[in-house]
């Protein structure tokens, strides 16, 4: 009586049928860095294994990925030109436009998300048009270009877009946009529960997006309040959002759990770049089993109520389901 789970752990066969939560290839969604220029590829130190690339690497890179498995990508943009307002991610020649059309050019399966943010293109690096008088991201003005932005997205070949700015409304005014351009199938995965985390730190190396002054704190979330998480969220359910997203995921598991709870929508968790960062360099110092924690940590994340996982880690792990 006593032994039921002991009795069903003696044995390879009925561990393995008895398993309750595991990782598949179709988890997984790797990011993608396209940096202006011709250059290869430059290895990010606080990301080691992570690269900026240039448009021709990236379309290498997405055959390597085919290879392994890997059904879909979120794609961020460095351009050369930054100005106050982000102009270069809202002109239909976009880093990001060409980079979609090169990519599915040659692999028109490959599901490309797109990252939709000011932050790479602003000279501030704040995620939106600031207000001249106060200085803090003017919400509307906002919202008007990230509509723009996601149009030029989607014209190149985007198959689902992705608001990581926190703007208030932007589901709805996106959804809005898209559905009036006859973009009705586009599905949109919010970034609907952002906290305003200290784990972003690597991303702000590689994506060259740290704001020059201040914080995001004005738009993205206390890591304390969780009622406000949920909130954020069914905020953007109801909006129209397709997908939720909790970011950062390691520390916010009981978040990813809470709003699974709360909605029948897919959660996406990001494992985000510090996250990322932690595993590699503790595995490569040699404290840590690389391979065991981040198996342990993305199973994690699933168990958690995640369907889908944004990650560094998808090659690695893809590579290490197929052993
Ligand atoms: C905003 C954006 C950020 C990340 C994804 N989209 C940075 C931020 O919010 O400051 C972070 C991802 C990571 O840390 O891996 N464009």
């Amino acid at each position: 009586m006593f032994r039921r789970f002991r009795r069903l752990r003696t044995h390879k066969t009925i561990r393995d049928m008895t398993t309750q939560t595991r990782l598949h290839k179709d988890d997984f969604v790797y990011p993608l860095f396209v940096k202006e220029g011709k250059f290869d590829k430059i290895e990010v130190l606080s990301m080691p294994g992570v690269y900026q690339m240039d448009i021709e690497t990236i379309v290498s890179e997405v055959a390597q990925l085919v290879d392994i498995g890997i059904k879909a990508v979120l794609l961020f943009g460095i351009p050369d030109h930054k100005d106050e307002i982000g102009s270069e991610c809202m002109s239909d020649n976009s880093l990001i436009a060409r980079t979609i059309i090169a990519i599915k050019k040659k692999f028109p399966d490959i599901y490309v998300i797109t990252d939709l943010c000011f932050c790479e293109y602003t000279s501030h690096g704040h995620c939106g048009v600031l207000d001249e008088t106060t200085g803090a991201v003017d919400n509307d003005k906002t919202l008007l270009n990230s509509s723009t932005q996601a149009l030029v997205h989607v014209k190149a070949g985007a198959d689902m877009i992705a608001p990581s700015g926190m703007m208030d409304g932007i589901v709805a005014t996106l959804r809005h946009t898209l559905d009036t351009h006859g973009y009705t199938d586009i599905p949109i995965m919010s970034y609907s529960t952002k906290f305003a985390s200290a784990f972003y730190g690597p991303f702000r190396d590689v994506a060259q997006s740290s704001p020059d002054k201040g914080d995001r704190k004005s738009y993205q979330m206390s890591v304390a309040n969780r009622l406000e998480a949920i909130e954020e969220s069914l905020e953007d359910e109801a909006q129209g959002a397709d997908m939720l997203m909790v970011k950062p995921a390691l520390s916010f598991l009981d978040i990813i759990r809470d709003i699974k709870n709360s909605t029948n929508l897919p959660i996406v968790a990001y494992n985000v770049s510090g996250e990322y960062a932690m595993l590699k360099l503790a595995g490569a110092k040699g404290l840590l089993d690389y391979d065991k924690v981040m198996f342990e940590t993305l199973l994690s994340m699933k168990r958690a109520g995640a369907s889908i996982i944004i990650t560094y880690h998808a090659k690695e792990i893809c590579r290490l389901l197929d052993r």
